[in-house]
């Protein structure tokens, strides 16, 4: 890394990855590190141009209030919060809370001024380190990665591609649970344009056959996480001479797994816990980046803008939005439903608006009336939510009109659905997510 860096120390604060993202914001490159890293450790870091200690309402740990090690004062760094400052740093910065603007504002002077940080971090940088360090690191070595088709996922792959070309091995796994198109367009992307080695596994009928008359939720996301990682590690042993294997970690990855409160609402299943008997080290080239740095370097790697900015879609697929025990002809009717719903969201320009949204089937009828006669078809259930970080998270008010298109529409194309229904529900109480 050639970029200058700002180092957050991490006294308890929430607010530390909007200070994190508001310096890197002023173009400047900022990384947190937990409160008890040493002077030694600091000083081993690339190109350190000063400190902000940033602590906030939980920095008391099983009762003991936590500190910097006095060591960190010596370590020849600026640092913003040091002395009687310290607690006036603490204050100030919290009081903005979540306001990138204000903090900007308030750490500007220091980085600048103080620091004599240059504002060199940007994405044509970025790119040109990583390829640099993947070089190195990678040498005439192959890599091998799970290629979802997902944002992070997407850039890994292009991001590798640029670095280290025909050694890079993709493995997509359509699992079946994919959107309409999905699996054909990372296919179209990534073979016939941009020429990567893509391996195509189509397991639809592997993963049916498993889920067959399994209704529980918890027990579908095992299955499919469990069998992705079986497909996926099939794969890897038909390869020869992989040495890597890259994943698309994020940031908020890294940032949050420190996190010791977190309580397990639902197992997320995401592309690449792989068994450690594959034995690949790790290439991990996005692991600094935050989501929207990620679609920016997506961007200025050329990535096409839907592929980029593509919404939020669960590791298990549809196969937590067919609910209850899955069927081919109910997940059939599912994904025709998804499909129009994400066209008229495009039409009406609420796809770049709204953070996700989509339909749910549930495994239950009830009666209509269609052509004069009796029907006994299934719902849909339409889900449009905003959020910040998934945690909580509103419901997108639409309007009528363009509600009552997407409904026709559904009635007019899905076969076997008779019933549109719209998710009023926020979180909590309910998930975004039905199962
Ligand atoms: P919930 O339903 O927990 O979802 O409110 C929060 C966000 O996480 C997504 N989600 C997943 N993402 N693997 C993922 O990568 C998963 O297993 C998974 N389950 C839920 C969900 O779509 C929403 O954006």
């Amino acid at each position: 890394m050639k970029q200058d860096m700002i180092v957050i120390l991490d006294l308890g604060s929430h607010e530390n990855t909007v200070v994190a993202r508001a310096i890197r914001a002023l173009g400047v490159y900022s990384e947190i590190y937990p409160h008890d890293i040493t002077a030694a450790e600091l000083k081993a870091l690339p190109n350190v141009k000063g400190i902000i200690i940033n602590g906030g309402p939980n920095n008391v740990i099983d009762g003991v209030a936590i500190d910097v090690l006095p060591d960190i004062y010596e370590a020849g760094f600026p640092v913003m919060a040091a002395g009687h400052d310290k607690a006036l740093c603490e204050v100030k910065l919290a009081q903005f809370a979540n306001d990138e603007e204000a903090i900007k504002e308030a750490v500007k002077g220091f980085v600048f001024d103080t620091c004599k940080a240059e504002a060199n971090w940007n994405m044509k940088n970025f790119v040109a380190d990583q390829v640099e360090l993947i070089r190195q690191q990678v040498g005439d070595k192959k890599v091998l990665l799970a290629l979802s088709g997902g944002v992070d996922s997407s850039v890994v792959a292009a991001l590798l591609l640029k670095a280290i070309g025909d050694n890079l091995v993709c493995v997509h796994v359509n699992h079946g649970l994919m959107r309409k198109g999905e699996s054909e367009n990372v296919v179209e992307v990534f073979r016939n344009q941009l020429c990567a080695n893509l391996v195509y596994v189509d397991a639809t009928d592997r993963f049916l056959g498993l889920l067959e008359g399994v209704a529980d939720p918890e027990q579908k996301r095992k299955i499919i996480g469990t069998e992705f990682i079986r497909v996926f590690e099939e794969e890897a042993r038909k390869l020869d001479g992989i040495d890597f294997l890259g994943q698309g970690t994020i940031y908020p990855d890294i940032v949050e797994s420190g996190t010791k409160t977190a309580k397990m609402v639902k197992s997320h299943h995401n592309v690449g816990g792989l068994p450690e008997d594959l034995q690949f080290a790790l290439v991990e080239p996005l692991k600094q980046l935050f989501k929207d740095e990620v679609r920016a370097c997506g961007v200025e790697l050329g990535l096409p803008y839907e592929m980029v900015y593509r919404q939020p879609f669960p590791g298990p697929g549809l196969g937590v939005r067919c609910l209850g025990a899955i069927t081919r002809d109910r997940l059939e009717a599912l994904r025709e439903a998804d499909a129009i719903l994400r066209e008229e969201f495009a039409i009406a320009g609420l796809d770049k608006k709204v953070w996700q949204y989509f339909t749910v089937v549930p495994d239950f009828k009830s009666v209509g009336v269609r052509d004069n006669a009796r029907s006994y078809d299934w719902p849909v259930i339409i889900r449009a939510v905003n959020t910040i970080d998934a945690m909580t998270a509103t419901i997108e008010q639409i309007e009528w009109p363009i509600l009552l298109k997407i409904t026709d529409r559904i009635l007019k194309e899905v076969p076997n659905v008779n019933r549109v229904c719209y998710d009023m529900s926020p979180k909590p109480s309910s998930t975004i997510e039905w199962e």
